[in-house]
């Protein structure tokens, strides 16, 4: 095993995008980020220093920080943010973890500019459990933001009305061919007749799920969320903000040029989105001139396609038989909901009659706290930070996805965290609701890799649905759409102490306050406990 030292320079960057100049923070003068590819096993030091002008934080989408939970990243949960000038540094080894992962700036909207992939490989000597592939391909699905993504994110909190929507969706960074300004920089991968390459597709779109599709190609997927898959082979993928997929592609076609390409799956029904669709080229390097110039463009989904989305994610199993969670000690059901709270008027009012957008669980609207992060005040016993009375259950019984009675419009803040005893075993129900609107979300729980043992339309029955569960080969994920006007149900062990943030992966709704964290308790022992923080913890 490798220790992989890295530099991390948060900073202000000029790019060029949609034939504007665009000043983007970014790491290192890069965007997306540079690429950090190491195996399993190996420990990774990451020293960032912020020379931009946000307070920021660094978050290992995926990685468990199994005891290593100071190094998470998630502003206020886990830390508190890196100011202008200042340095942290990251460390932690990959234990039993192997695929494709990313890193993001976790403080308000900055990742829409500040991620990049982390690919993690096999131990040294241990092969992929499919054909070693010729050679791979990072794919970063994105969004691209004409304004400043913080102005962006102030009207998304503050208005009542439609959160200002993306300017364009990018692959790698780059637009494509379809948008003014844009061919030049176009993502090109070559590709000899006959190879079978790995594609590690990454959403890291701050508010979009994305249909994700490569000209008259089929994709076998073989992993989700860094967890292998029982192969299975598609020609249409979509991913949620969070989540990564890889797919093995064999050059098999006419030499020539093919368009991958991404758009929008838009599942609530009066959310604007932007239907337009980004590109990047597939070349043959086999392909003779008199091919036609323009590459052959795939036909995606209609934007509203939730059957596709359906019958994709119904195929996800996970290779291996896997240890699934049967007895449980914590059955949670929690549902999601979009809404608003009344304000006072003025500039952060903007909603219809004095209210501006709130989102919750359980009727409770996650607010992050200001003077310590939640494991400092954990571990540091500092009080009145936050409680642990967030329900286990929503407050009322009612029809989540019919017409929810306005009443139920309106959560209540809080900094509510939810114990967990380590070891217990966990279900969660997770339910959306027709609370404003019902709509697809992508959920991301920090810390964990969790079972996807069912999911379904309407409300969730137990009596009905317990028995449908896959019990088997469910996929292990670490992010899960739970379907517009549907449930998921997940497990897991509550085995990595620690504070852990649960949130849904579209950023407007995580300012919104669509979160929760689960505290797990330390057990007896060492290798169960939270150690003392790194010296060089950021102060609030
Ligand atoms: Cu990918 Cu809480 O984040």
């Amino acid at each position: 095993a490798e220790t992989h030292h890295y530099n991390f320079v948060v900073q202000q960057t000029l790019e060029h995008r949609l034939c504007r100049a665009h000043n983007i923070l970014t790491v290192n003068g890069q965007y997306p980020g540079p690429t950090l590819q190491v195996r399993n096993g190996d420990t990774l030091v990451i020293k960032v220093l912020n020379s931009g002008k946000y307070n920021v934080t660094i978050h290992w989408h995926g990685i468990r920080q199994m005891r290593t939970q100071w190094a998470d990243g998630p502003e206020y949960v886990t830390q508190c943010p890196i100011k202008p000038g200042a340095t942290y540094t990251y460390r932690f080894p990959i234990e039993n973890q192997e695929g494709t992962f990313w890193w993001h700036a976790h403080a308000r909207f900055l990742r829409a500019t500040v991620h990049g992939a982390l690919i993690v490989l096999p131990k040294l000597g241990s092969p992929y459990p499919f054909p070693t592939p010729k050679h791979e391909i990072p794919i970063i699905l994105g969004e691209w933001w004409n304004r400043d993504v913080i102005s962006v994110q102030r009207l998304a909190i503050f208005t009542g009305g439609a959160p200002n929507v993306s300017d364009a969706y990018t692959i790698n960074g780059q637009p494509g061919d379809l948008y003014p300004c844009s061919s030049k920089g176009t993502a090109r991968f070559p590709v000899k007749s006959g190879d079978t390459v790995l594609l590690r597709i990454i959403n890291a779109a701050l508010n979009q799920q994305l249909f994700f599709k490569v000209a008259n190609h089929r994709l076998t997927v073989v992993e989700a969320d860094a967890a292998y898959t029982k192969p299975f082979t598609t020609s249409t993928l979509m991913l949620g903000p969070g989540q990564t997929t890889n797919v093995l592609l064999t050059a098999d076609q006419t030499p020539g040029r093919y368009y991958m390409a991404a758009r929008a799956y838009a599942s609530a029904q009066n959310a604007p989105f932007d239907n337009t669709t980004t590109t990047a080229i597939l070349e043959y390097t086999s392909a003779k001139k008199g091919v036609p110039s323009r590459p052959v463009l795939p036909q995606l989904p209609a934007f509203n396609d939730t059957a596709t989305v359906t019958a994709f994610s119904a195929q996800l199993k996970s290779l291996a038989k896997v240890e699934v969670p049967t007895k449980i000690d914590e059955n949670l059901f929690f549902t999601i909901g979009l809404g608003f709270v009344n304000c006072a008027p003025g500039p952060r009012c903007q909603g219809p009659n004095n209210t501006r957008f709130a989102a919750s669980m359980n009727n409770v609207s996650f607010v992050l706290p200001r003077r310590a992060s939640l494991l400092q005040a954990y571990f540091q016993n500092i009080p009145g930070i936050f409680t642990t009375d967030f329900p286990p259950v929503p407050p009322i019984k009612f029809n989540y996805t019919g017409n929810v009675p306005r009443a139920l419009w309106q959560p209540k803040f809080g900094t509510k965290l939810y114990k967990l005893k380590f070891g217990s075993t966990v279900q969660i129900v997770l339910q959306d609701t027709g609370i404003f609107s019902t709509e697809d979300h992508p959920m991301h729980l920090h810390g964990y890799h969790f079972f996807v043992v069912g999911q379904g339309f309407g409300n969730f029955n137990a009596r009905r649905d317990t028995p449908t569960f896959n019990l088997i080969d469910p996929p292990a994920r670490n992010t899960i759409d739970v379907p517009v006007g549907g449930w998921s149900v997940i497990r897991f062990v509550a085995d990595n102490p620690g504070v852990w943030l649960f949130h849904c992966h579209i950023d407007t709704h995580l300012a919104w306050g669509l979160a929760m964290s689960f505290l797990v308790e330390n057990g007896v022992g060492k290798l169960q406990s939270v150690s003392p923080p790194p010296a060089d913890l950021p102060p609030c």
